[in-house]
């Protein structure tokens, strides 16, 4: 199931004569990571999805992540190499559920993180990721409602940031990142005084830690809010070299490998996403040999869902 270089060497020829290229989000297993074009977060990855040049993309991350691929770019065959590829995050909610709650808003602005599926985003006028959650909501008109969607962590996250009392928050919650709390901070704090925290906005411990700033406790120059790919970027931007992070494990790796100097900490190290580890070096081979699994989108849903994501892709981050 481990690193095995003969396979990822026939992968890199299979995708060679196929004309594919292989995408993989930051929480993908180490060996998916070496043998990918290019690793990324979910918006990184919608914008390679969307202007790269190969034929297929073979998309090492979860399905709506493949959909959100599909969607950009038609005409290219998607593969997702294991269909189990789900997010407890996107099945909080479907599409006959967010008409119920637009309809008890009539007018209001409905903003889905791209963890959702592409019916629901059919039904969202803006889509954003933990990368410019903020900057997607600053550019609606202040006075205009807003139904933000899934996540209510990274919703109490904008809602903080934008200081607007208009925005309804769905109560959904990723099973991972809901898991990392409060006490886990504490807990690592102890151990490593004076390391950096690095904390993705879907956790469960991300208010606390603000509040903590906010009081004083933990210097604004310790704590970050950050999607993955910020917390990628984080460390070669500062003089700290001790980093609890807050997130799915699998981020660990490329963190080591970019910052061979550096330290690096899970602030829970049971913070393990299995939809994102179903992929396998075996399965990307048969996923390239055998052209398997397509992910399609019926074209009016994919029209509807495109203005959304595409407001996304081109708005900061
Ligand atoms: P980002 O990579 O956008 O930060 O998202 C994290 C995540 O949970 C994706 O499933
Ligand atoms: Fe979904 Fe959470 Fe896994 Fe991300 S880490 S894919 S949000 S279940």
């Amino acid at each position: 199931a481990h690193y095995d270089p003969a396979l990822a060497a026939q992968i890199r020829d299979l995708a060679k004569a196929k004309n594919a290229v292989i995408l993989a989000h930051n929480y993908e297993r180490p060996e998916i990571q070496d043998v990918a074009d290019y690793v990324g977060d979910s918006l990184g990855l919608s914008r390679e999805a969307a202007k790269t040049e190969a034929d297929v993309i073979v998309f090492c991350g979860v399905h709506f992540m493949a959909e959100t691929a599909a969607i950009l770019s038609p005409q290219k065959t998607v593969l997702l190499p294991d269909l189990a590829a789900g997010c407890s995050l996107a099945s909080t909610i479907d599409a006959e559920q967010l008409r119920a709650w637009k309809a008890e808003h009539p007018g209001a602005v409905v903003v889905a993180y791209v963890n959702t599926t592409a019916e629901v985003k059919a039904e969202s006028d803006y889509c954003c990721t933990s990368g410019n959650a903020v900057e997607v909501i600053n550019a609606i008109p202040a006075d205009k409602e807003i139904l933000f969607l899934p996540d209510m962590f990274l919703g109490a996250h904008v809602r903080r940031e934008t200081g607007r009392d208009n925005i309804h928050v769905w109560m959904g919650e990723c099973h991972v990142h809901a898991g990392i709390d409060p006490e886990h901070i504490t807990r690592t704090r102890a151990q490593h005084p004076g390391a950096e925290f690095l904390i993705h906005p879907e956790c469960g411990c991300a208010t606390s830690v603000v509040e903590a700033m906010s009081a004083g406790a933990v210097s604004k120059d310790n704590a970050h809010i950050l999607s993955t790919e910020g917390m990628i970027k984080r460390p070669s931007q500062t003089h700290h070299d001790t980093f609890i992070v807050a997130t799915e494990i699998g981020i660990l790796h490329r963190l080591r490998r970019e910052n061979p100097t550096k330290h690096f900490i899970a602030a829970n190290d049971r913070a393990q996403c299995s939809y994102m580890k179903v992929t396998t070096l075996a399965k990307v081979r048969d996923a390239l040999l055998y052209m398997q699994h397509r992910i399609t989108v019926p074209d009016d849903m994919a029209a509807r869902a495109r203005t959304a994501i595409e407001r996304m892709v081109s708005i900061g981050g």
